[in-house]
């Protein structure tokens, strides 16, 4: 049977190894997938010493994204672009370092029935959440795509990473001069139960207000948008799903639906 795993610290909460039996179970695909709790300093060893023992691919999350990146024999484009790998596939003694989570955002927004072609993107943050899904949402074609962060040079930063004339950085002062059409939080507030300081002036009823971060109950941030009349609040639970879905595809080279396995993990969340 192959092997796979989800490596991070803290750990005990991942949902990773549900998500992955319930795929494994709709693709009729004979797999095993757990979760390990690591350390930066033996994240490297832990890794390797999963290959020897035949392990074929890892889901990576925090703090360990950047020191998969560095463990990788090769990377994705998407995953140059991120800074970050997400995904481990081992084959033929090469580690292939993989970055799913921007597609699993925009794939999300899609199943959503919300376009981004041609539409004005507000993307909140400029850590490493932040930098994953700028290249997957500008391959969507935004009209815009404008990073705002507390510390604005951080943004200005960020974005000097993508030749894009359709990125530009902004403080959050300046967001009470725009009006965008998707607002995403990609800051690391909601994990705190804080709210950006975003303005207003930025939702219009026809905006929808995304949050990467997901949980029993909407998020602050989903809740003062809801109550300045957004169009539409989505939290980050199928973001999740969604990324999965992708490192899954890329393992098995079969595509699962996230749809059934999204219900099942919202019917948790809601009894927990
Ligand atoms: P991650 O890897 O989750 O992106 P990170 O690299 O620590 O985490 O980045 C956190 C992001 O959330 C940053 O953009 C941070 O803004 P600063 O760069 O100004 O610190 C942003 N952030 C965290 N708390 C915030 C808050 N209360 N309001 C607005 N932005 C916040």
């Amino acid at each position: 049977m192959d092997s796979y795993l989800v490596y991070g610290n803290p750990i005990a909460q991942s949902k990773s190894p549900f998500i992955h039996q319930m795929f494994a179970q709709q693709c009729q695909q004979n797999i095993e997938y757990d979760k390990r709790c690591s350390t930066e300093n033996e994240f490297t060893d832990e890794v390797h010493r999963f290959i020897a023992n035949g392990g074929k691919g890892a889901n990576v999350t925090a703090p360990f994204k950047e020191q998969a990146m560095q463990l990788s024999d090769e990377l994705s484009v998407r995953a140059k672009a991120a800074g970050a790998v997400n995904t481990l596939s081992f084959s033929n003694n090469i580690i292939f370092g993989d970055n799913t989570d921007g597609v699993g955002l925009v794939n999300d927004l899609i199943d959503n029935n919300i376009t981004l072609t041609g539409k004005s993107i507000l993307l909140m943050g400029a850590g490493g959440a932040a930098r994953g899904v700028i290249q997957p949402l500008l391959e969507q074609n935004p009209q815009q795509l404008i990073i705002v962060n507390r510390t604005l040079e951080k943004a200005k930063q960020l974005i000097s990473h993508f030749n894009d004339e359709r990125l530009s950085a902004i403080s959050f002062e300046q967001t009470a001069n725009i009006n965008v059409d998707v607002i995403i939080n990609a800051t690391s507030a909601s994990l705190s139960a804080k709210l950006p300081p975003l303005s207003v002036s930025a939702i219009s009823p026809s905006t929808v207000c995304y949050d990467m971060v997901y949980g029993k109950e909407l998020t602050p941030f989903l809740v003062w948008c809801a109550d300045n009349n957004a169009s539409k609040v989505i939290d980050g639970l199928g973001m999740l799903v969604g990324q999965a879905a992708e490192s899954f595809y890329q393992w098995r080279g079969v595509r699962p639906d996230p749809k059934p396995v999204l219900l099942a993990l919202r019917e948790m969340l809601d009894k927990s």
